[in-house]
């Protein structure tokens, strides 16, 4: 695993946001971008590419069958190629996807916690956002179907499912998915599946996709992929959107131009990684594994006090510090004094008071380093 994790230098020689944003002395674990080296066949793919000046505008190429093949790999979902389309990234594609299907005003429920733009990209199309919170139970976060179908009943138009969920971490099961479902066809409420998290999947869980339940709602509805999360690949903007049968009439009305917002590198690292990236994954898998147990360990020792739900997918870890004495916002004071940077729990909804996330896609040293310089300032 030596040559997984960049080295300190290197990393913080990088352009990208998480490297960039805060000052140099500050630790960054916030945002969705792993410490890691690229994947080979990713890594050749772009290599090839940039030699030959291949840099023009994005085509789909091979990207849809090389997603068909590896959602028919890794979940047994025999999607069809036929109806998706490449998207510039998955945010573009819910609110592309919003904008056909619902009109201003329409209410559109996200659970909370929530990955920031859901709440915030929706409202900026005039949509109106339910913040659905998840129940919290001893062991930690989980779905709460009662309040779902009480936000379905109040007049939902569209559910934004997040699954497996940032920031809880949480993988839902067939069961979750059919008494989802279930609720959406009660309720006529569509279902847009944001699955960008399920190629992080540990051991322990299942992804099932959405549109393979096959249920009345899952045919209404799409859900959307990218290897930007599982490869690092972020900043290449390119994802994939699967639509249910029934939901294939509304992705023809989404323009065009939306499509070609893709970054033609994007598509071919995507497509690589889908086609040749399994073997990274699984060592990517494997170091994450270590370090979602490494830092319940590491918490558990250093600041007690703070609450660890260990994730069972993604790199993501949502941290409770209601019992410390950081207030609303403890990733504030742990940037100011403690050198660290988390995301702000607030940005996640009401339920985010007293929270903060925490990314766990670093070295076993640096994150280490994080959860020492957490404790620092609890001392
Ligand atoms: C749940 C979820 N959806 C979407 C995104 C962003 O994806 P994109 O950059 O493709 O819009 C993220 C990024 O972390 C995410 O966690």
């Amino acid at each position: 695993m030596a040559d997984l994790w960049i080295p300190d230098a290197d990393l913080a020689a990088r352009h990208s946001v998480k490297y960039r944003k805060f000052a140099p002395d500050v630790l960054p674990v916030w945002v969705a971008e792993m410490d890691t080296d690229l994947a080979e066949p990713v890594k050749a793919a772009l290599a090839e590419a940039v030699a030959a000046g291949d840099t023009g505008y994005a085509h789909p190429n091979g990207l849809l069958e090389a997603f068909a093949g590896f959602a028919s790999r890794r979940w047994g979902w025999a999607a069809d190629p036929g109806r998706m389309v490449m998207m510039p990234d998955v945010m573009t594609a819910v609110v592309a996807f919003l904008t056909v299907i619902t009109e201003p005003g329409d209410t559109v429920v996200v659970n909370t916690p929530a990955y920031p733009p859901f709440l915030e990209r929706v409202a900026e199309i005039g949509r109106r956002t339910v913040q659905s919170a998840l129940a919290e139970t001893p062991a930690g976060l989980a779905l709460d179907l009662t309040r779902l179908e009480a936000d379905f009943a109040a007049g939902a138009a569209v559910y934004l499912l997040c699954n497996p969920h940032n920031p809880a971490g949480l993988v839902l099961t067939r069961g979750d998915l059919l008494a989802i479902a279930e609720l959406a066809e009660r309720y006529s409420v569509r279902v847009i599946a944001d699955e960008i998290h399920a190629p992080l999947v540990y051991e322990g869980s299942v992804h099932v996709p959405f549109l393979s339940l096959g249920a009345p709602a899952a045919r209404r509805a799409i859900a959307l992929s990218s290897a930007s999360k599982a490869w690092n690949l972020a900043g290449l903007k390119c994802a994939v959107l699967a639509a249910g049968p029934e939901a294939w009439a509304d992705v023809q009305r989404i323009p065009i131009d939306v499509q070609y917002g893709a970054g033609l590198l994007g598509v071919i690292a995507n497509q690589a990684a889908f086609e040749h990236g399994d073997a990274w994954l699984d060592t990517v898998i494997d170091a994450l594994d270590g370090n979602r147990r490494l830092a319940g360990t590491l918490l558990r020792e250093e600041v007690p006090q703070v609450g660890y739900q260990m994730p069972a997918a993604t790199y993501l870890a949502w941290l409770d510090f209601r019992r410390t004495r950081l207030g609303d916002d403890p990733a504030e004071e742990l940037r100011e004094r403690g050198r660290v940077a988390l995301s702000n729990g607030p940005h996640f909804g009401e339920v985010g008071l007293g929270f903060a996330r925490l990314n766990l896609a670093s070295s076993p040293e640096r994150l280490a380093e994080a959860i020492h310089r957490i404790a620092t300032v609890l001392a």
